[in-house]
C-alpha cells in the first residue's frame, strides 16, 4: 500500500501536515513551554504567575507545530470588563508563518459576535500590520504606560460563522 498517495514521492504531504497549526486551548503541562517562550521574547519572566494563573482559568490558547508549542494568546477581560487579547507572542523561530494570525482567529471564535479589543504599542508595527489584516480597526490610544510609546487600541466585532467553538 502507498501511504501518502499514488506518487510516494509527494513528500509534501508529509511537509504539509507537519507544519499545519494546530491551535488548543492551554493546559497546565504546556506552563514550562508557554512561560519559556514569553521569557524569550520579553527577556525577563516576569509574568510567569499571570500566565500560570491564564492557563488555570482557560484563557491561554497555545498553537503547535507538530508537537512543539510556537505561540500562545491570553483572551481575558483585562481591559475595563471587555473581552481582550491581553497578549500574544510567537516564538522567534515560527514568526511569520501565520502562528500570529492562527491564534488571534481562534480567540475570535471562542467569543463569537463580541467586541474583541486588543492593544499594542505605537512602536510595535508587526503587531499593527497583523490586526489590520484581520480587519481590527483603531479605537484610540492610551498614553502614559510606556514613556513615549502609546498603546493603540483596537478594536473587532468578531465573526459570527458555523465554526464557532471549535477551538474551545
Ligand atoms: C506580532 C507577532 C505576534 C506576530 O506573529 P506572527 O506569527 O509572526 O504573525 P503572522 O505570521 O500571523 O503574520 C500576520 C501578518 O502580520 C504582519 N507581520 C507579522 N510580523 C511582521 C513583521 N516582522 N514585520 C511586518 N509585518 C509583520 C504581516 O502583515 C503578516 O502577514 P504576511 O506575513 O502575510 O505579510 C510576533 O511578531 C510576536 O510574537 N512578536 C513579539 C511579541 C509581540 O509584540 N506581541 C504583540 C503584542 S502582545
Amino acid at each position: 500500500m502507498q501511504p501518502f498517495g499514488p506518487n510516494p514521492s509527494k513528500g509534501v504531504v508529509v511537509t504539509g501536515r507537519k507544519d499545519e497549526i494546530a491551535v488548543r486551548p492551554a493546559i497546565a503541562a504546556d506552563s514550562n513551554a508557554v512561560c519559556a517562550i514569553d521569557e524569550r521574547v520579553l527577556g525577563r519572566d516576569e509574568r510567569r504567575d499571570f500566565l500560570r494563573s491564564a492557563i488555570e482559568l482557560g484563557e491561554c490558547l497555545v498553537a503547535e507545530i507538530g508537537r512543539e508549542i510556537a505561540g500562545f494568546v491570553v483572551v481575558d477581560r483585562s481591559l475595563y470588563d471587555q473581552r481582550f487579547v491581553a497578549l500574544l507572542i510567537v516564538d522567534p523561530a515560527h514568526q511569520r508563518r501565520g502562528v500570529g494570525s492562527a491564534l488571534v482567529g481562534a480567540g475570535e471564535r471562542r467569543v463569537p459576535g463580541e467586541k474583541l479589543f486588543t492593544s499594542t504599542n505605537a512602536s510595535n508595527l508587526p503587531m499593527q500590520a497583523l490586526c489590520e489584516g484581520l480587519g481590527y480597526v483603531r479605537s484610540g490610544w492610551i498614553e502614559n504606560l510606556d514613556e513615549g510609546d502609546p498603546e493603540i487600541v483596537y478594536f473587532k466585532r468578531t465573526p459570527i460563522d458555523s465554526g464557532a467553538g471549535r477551538d474551545r
